[in-house]
């Protein structure tokens, strides 16, 4: 069953919240969850029937004297399921490097949680044909934290930088060859590769979901702009069924 997740990034309110929720309504055949901003995981303890819950970052510490962080432990109090780390907007914007993402989906994984892990590559970076290598860095940092087996329990996501709110997704070619490589990576790496599901992200929206979700190694999408209105989710998710 694929997987689509909804990043909400830092958008929302109380209101606009439940009006977008108001609008959601379960689709079987599809796992679906919304990874939302720290304050309103109390608003998503109540939620539609069927709608699983993340956050979006997550501490690599467990508890202690450091402010503004936020735990794992914390989050599984409040019904995650999910936590994204190394979301490209966190590496690019607050400093989140390759190790520390590591070690914040190994802070996940300690608490229950399932870290939906994100890699991708800048648009100068796939010009210079360095795709696999710099996923190959990204990766291999949370390998070296986690070691193969714990690395086999996350879910990953490929996020091309620049597919992100640009509206020009990858296409299905490109996502097909990313995805089998890191299929293949993680094979030769002692990583049980077929168990880990492996997100496309980036521009992902009702009209183009459908062709993405059918490549191959595709196991479901990680949605920011489009998963913030409600019909657009939802077609999205619809598309996501097998
Ligand atoms: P968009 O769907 O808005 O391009 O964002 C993708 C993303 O960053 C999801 O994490």
């Amino acid at each position: 069953m694929k997987l689509v997740a909804g990043n909400w990034k830092m958008n929302g309110s109380l209101a606009a919240n439940r009006a977008l929720l108001g609008g959601l309504a379960e689709v079987s055949g599809v796992e679906v969850a919304v990874c939302v901003p720290y304050p309103y995981l109390a608003q998503l303890q109540e939620r539609p029937a069927g709608l699983g819950l993340g956050a979006q970052d997550v501490s690599e510490y467990s508890a202690g004297a450091y402010t503004g962080e936020v735990s794992a432990s914390m989050l599984a109090e409040f019904g995650c399921r999910y936590v994204i780390v190394g979301h490209s907007e966190r590496r690019a914007l607050f400093a989140d490097d390759d190790a520390t993402v590591g070690r914040k989906a190994l802070s996940a994984l300690q608490a229950g949680l399932v870290p939906i892990v994100c890699v991708g590559e800048t648009l100068a970076e796939r010009e210079a044909g360095q795709v696999m290598s710099v996923l190959g860095r990204q990766l291999g940092a949370v390998l070296e934290v986690l070691g193969a087996a714990q690395l086999g329990r996350v879910v990953l996501a490929y996020e091309p930088v620049w597919a992100i709110g640009s509206g020009r997704s990858a296409s299905a070619a490109q996502v097909g060859e990313v995805h089998a490589g890191i299929r293949d990576w993680l094979g030769a790496r002692g990583v049980a590769a077929n168990a880990v599901r492996i997100l496309y992200g980036g521009s992902v929206k009702a009209d183009n979901a459908a062709e993405i979700f059918a490549v191959r190694h595709v196991d479901g999408g990680l949605i920011g702009g489009a998963s913030l209105i409600a019909p657009e989710f939802m077609a999205i998710c619809h598309a996501a069924v097998a």
